[in-house]
């Protein structure tokens, strides 16, 4: 996903957009360019590649743009392949902008400026933008953003400076998110707190429809008829270094470790008397009880945490739970009406196919339930009703703490559900409630010893691809256990039902292959261990997720990571996931990867 900064103050900006630029890496990126107000010019700077290796190299040899207002950009391709021409800012000299989004009707805007006698040199849709602005502009800059806008489809947060006004920096947004950073002396722009943290902790949020035009001293916000708005200023609630990586070698394993500790944050405030309480998320008893019906819509690890949800509240609750992934949800004409509950699980908050889902199970009759990790979020403004969860910046590529905060709350809704729904009294709520709330401490102990995973991990670093294999709980957990595994150590896995097996997929098995077993549920051991026998006599390499008490023999596994016995099978998954989480963390870290920033991935996919 696109970044985006500004600054606009008394300093030189080029060295502070740049560093701006860096924090947010994260976001995955193939190019990077800064725009500078420079000595009566703007003075434009881009290269593709990482920000060290291009931008800075460029900065180096022609020289930084000296100036105190600008405006600068990290690109994640959509239109046009990674390149110098290609990359942000993208402008005339007259108008320069910087853009996150898509702009859905590009090609039509650019037939008619062609027709107009413009010339196109990139091959992106950002670039029909920074035209149309020149092609409305007769000296109001907001009445050229206005009228811009008006012609514009799509999604976009957009930085914007004109030439003829030195000192100031204009932005606007459209579902990409965009805040506007209150500094002393000095402004912001950012596509999010992470870039300007240093700076500044006060931010205001951009809301759709809104026009901010910044200088060094004053911002003011107007509408879309250029009548002047009064904003709430807010304020971020972490700093810096909880962005930074506290002495791990990278975020992944510090989101790891942070676990125990926003499991706390996120669950303890929903609990009141020792019972399940959402009700400052506008969510009650005699609310929930009413669903005929719940959905459970997310990309990625965020759905397999709906997965999670979905045993847990179809075992407890007994209220049928369809789990999709919103890229499939939105084409398949589901069948969802009034009375229906459709839950949206998204750390970001931005994921364009999540919120796109959202939209259309409100356009169907359904309430609406976001669970996200990003406040202020497009899918956390739009939504009936919200539930944050309090995981703080997730920076890792990969998720962890988000999907760990995510199926705590999908417990505790499981719980309000099914004893509001009466299918469990108020001392089995309290009974469950109280195991979940052990539950930091249980992953505390696990983390304590991470060598059998380092272990296991140096097994895993040779193979082509492995299964991993569990029924019920521990199945859903093994699609989390894979794409973990998959998206930082780039070695092919696949999750599979242990009971399925034999209908197909056990003609992969060869001597020595992987599979990952994961066998917590204690009613369901025995069957599992029965699958493991069939790969195990084929001449896998077994290595089982399961409870410390149980000592497989060597014609059962070669290997094992020891789960306490003492934990209930439904809360197991919070325990589970664990080992499967550093397993492939580790396998990432001998492999040499990128762990944080793996190849070809973003941290929100905020494009179809
Ligand atoms: C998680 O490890 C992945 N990076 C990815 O699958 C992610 O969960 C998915 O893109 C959904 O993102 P969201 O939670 O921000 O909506």
């Amino acid at each position: 996903m696109c970044g985006i900064v500004g600054y606009v103050g008394k300093q030189q900006c080029a060295d502070i957009l740049v560093n701006a630029l860096k924090k947010l890496e994260y976001r995955g990126y193939d190019s990077a360019g800064i725009a500078v107000h420079s000595e009566g010019k703007i003075k434009t700077v881009k290269a593709k590649g990482k920000i060290a290796e291009g931008l800075e190299a460029k900065l180096t040899n022609e020289g930084k743009p000296v100036g105190t207002c600008g405006i600068a950009h990290t690109r994640w391709a959509t239109h046009g392949e990674p390149s110098d021409i290609n990359s942000h800012p993208i402008g005339n000299g007259k108008i320069t902008i910087v853009h996150n989004g898509i702009i859905e009707n590009y090609r039509e805007i650019k037939e008619f400026l062609i027709s107009k006698g413009y010339v196109f040199e990139s091959e992106t849709d950002t670039e029909t933008v920074a035209k149309l602005l020149d092609y409305y502009y007769e000296g109001n800059p907001k009445d050229a953003i206005i009228s811009a806008l008006n012609d514009i489809e799509g999604a976009y947060a957009l930085g914007i400076i004109f030439k003829d006004f030195p000192e100031k920096i204009f932005a606007v947004r459209k579902e990409s998110p965009l805040i506007v950073g209150k500094g002393n002396g000095e402004n912001f722009i950012a596509s999010d707190m992470t870039a300007i943290l240093e700076h500044t902790k006060e931010y205001y949020l951009l809301e759709y429809g809104e026009i901010a035009e910044l200088d060094g001293e004053n911002i003011v916000f107007c509408d879309m008829h250029k009548t002047e708005i009064t904003k709430e200023l807010s304020v971020a609630d972490w700093d810096l270094d909880a962005a930074e990586k506290g002495g791990y070698e990278h975020f992944m394993l510090k989101e790891i470790h942070e676990q125990p500790e926003v499991i706390k944050t996120t669950i303890n405030p929903r609990i009141k008397d020792g019972m399940p309480d959402l009700s400052e998320c506008g969510i009650t008893p005699e609310k929930l009880k009413k669903y005929n019906k719940i959905f459970v819509v997310a990309c990625g690890t965020a759905m397999h945490a709906g997965l999670v949800g979905k045993y847990v509240i179809e075992k407890i609750a007994r209220v049928p739970v369809d789990v999709d992934i919103a890229s499939e949800f939105r084409y398949r004409d589901p069948i969802v009406s009034e009375g229906d509950l459709v839950i949206i699980i998204s750390q970001s908050g931005e994921t364009a196919d999540s919120l796109a889902a959202m939209r259309l199970a409100k356009k169907l009759g359904a309430e609406t339930l976001a669970i996200v990790n990003v406040k202020g979020s497009s899918i956390a403004r739009e939504a009936d009703m919200l539930i944050y969860t309090h995981a703080g910046p997730e920076i890792a590529v990969a998720s962890t703490k988000a999907y760990m905060v995510q199926i705590a709350v999908m417990y505790l809704l499981a719980f309000e559900i099914a004893f509001a729904m009466g299918k469990i009294d108020e001392a089995e709520c309290r009974r469950l409630t109280s195991l979940l709330r052990e539950t930091p401490d249980v992953i505390e102990k696990i983390l304590e010893d991470t060598e059998d995973a380092q272990y296991i991990a140096s097994q895993l670093i040779t193979a082509d691809s492995l299964l991993y294999i569990g029924r019920g709980l521990d199945y859903a957990l093994s699609m989390e256990g894979s794409l973990k595994l998959k998206e930082i150590s780039y070695i092919h896995s696949e999750s599979y039902a242990a009971g399925e097996l034999k209908h197909g997929t056990i003609s992969l098995i060869t001597d020595n292959m992987p599979v990952i077993a994961v066998a917590t549920q204690t009613d369901l051991f025995d069957k599992t261990i029965s699958n493991i026998k069939e790969v195990k006599t084929r001449g896998a390499k077994v290595i089982m997720v399961c409870r410390e008490g149980y000592n497989p023999d060597k014609d059962i596994a070669d290997f094992k990571f020891g789960l306490p016995d003492d934990v209930e099978n439904l809360i197991m998954p919070m325990a589970a996931v664990v080992p499967l989480q550093l397993i492939a963390y580790y396998t990432s870290v001998l492999r040499g990867n990128d762990v944080d920033k793996p190849r070809n991935l973003a941290k929100s996919v905020t494009v179809e």
